[in-house]
């Protein structure tokens, strides 16, 4: 962090050769690092970029401040749709899709559950995915609303809508399919065990997935979890967290890796939703591309 302070103050010289070495080695530095998650390091590189005022740093800006995606904007411009679910979906799919390409995955075949407004499969057709499976147990007027732009802006053979209830043996068939299409799960605020349900349906079919888990608590009982930890640890060590949804998070990821998945991480801003967790679980890949 030190040297990246020198750096960030050169950002706002009088010269500006200095400014635009400054801005290339702090674009070059936050590659790697999760912009939108809410360390001390990232807070302070936000609030300087806030305080000074050049080109670089309105650049800068840029790179760490989440947009609705363009091609989702098109498509729902109309659709009085709240701006807080277009930019958790937007950086949803930024950060996933980041993570996939650097993983060498290919997201043809997208497999969208608890779709709720379809949104985050919207994201993926509107960005070139060959086919999108939409599930959810029930319809809303917001997904009516997005596949009716969908099929006005003829993206109709590239989505499939069905209404499943996770819980049931049905579901299995889009796993299957995943499993032979190369499919990636994915799903924003998957409530409770609905994220336990997934995650493990994944690992059993050995097919990556990206999850936003909330309502962690819920169905305690339920969370996947590895055989050294118990749900009366899960209650005590989750005074130490924020609240239970660390502790439960961290269950689900011991779990993954016990199963052989490989975890990471990434976050949604916290101004956009305080759920932000983006767990993505990537099977050992050897078998999965063979
Ligand atoms: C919090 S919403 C999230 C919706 C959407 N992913 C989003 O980001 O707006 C949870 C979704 O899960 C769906 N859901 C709840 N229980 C379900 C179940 N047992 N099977 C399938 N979907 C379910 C709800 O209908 C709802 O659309």
């Amino acid at each position: 962090m030190t040297d990246i302070s020198s750096y960030l103050r050169k950002i706002n010289s009088t010269a500006k050769k200095d400014r635009e070495e400054s801005l290339t080695t702090v674009l070059t530095f936050l590659e790697d690092k999760d912009v939108y998650l809410d360390t001390e390091e990232m807070r302070r590189i936000k609030s300087f970029v806030l305080i000074a005022d050049t080109p670089e740093t309105r650049k800068l800006h840029e790179s760490m401040t989440t947009t609705v995606d363009k091609y989702l904007f098109e498509l729902v411009k109309n659709l009085r749709i709240d701006e807080k679910e277009l930019l958790e979906a937007s950086c949803f799919y930024e950060q996933v899709s980041k993570v996939l390409e650097k993983q060498g995955l290919e997201a043809k075949t997208i497999i969208d559950l608890c779709a709720g407004n379809c949104l985050a499969g919207a994201l993926w057709i509107l960005n070139g995915a060959e086919m999108v499976y939409f599930v959810d147990k029930t319809d809303s007027n917001n997904s009516k609303k997005v596949r009716k732009q969908l099929d006005l802006n003829e993206y109709n053979t590239k989505y499939n809508y069905d209404n499943v209830d996770i819980f049931d043996e049905k579901i299995r068939t889009y796993f299957e399919n995943a499993q032979k299409e190369k499919g990636i799960i994915v799903s924003i605020h998957a409530c409770g065990s609905l994220s336990d349900r997934i995650i493990e349906l994944s690992i059993k079919y050995h097919v990556p997935f990206a999850v936003v888990p909330c309502c962690q608590g819920r169905e305690i009982d339920d969370v996947l979890r590895t055989s050294g930890y118990t749900v009366e640890d899960a209650q005590f060590h989750s005074r130490y967290f924020e609240d239970i949804s660390g502790y439960s998070d961290l269950m689900r990821i011991n779990y993954a890796i016990e199963q052989g998945y490989k975890i990471i991480l990434r976050a949604l801003p916290r101004e956009i939703t305080d759920k932000n967790r983006i767990m993505i679980g990537i099977p050992d890949l050897s078998s999965y591309s063979s």
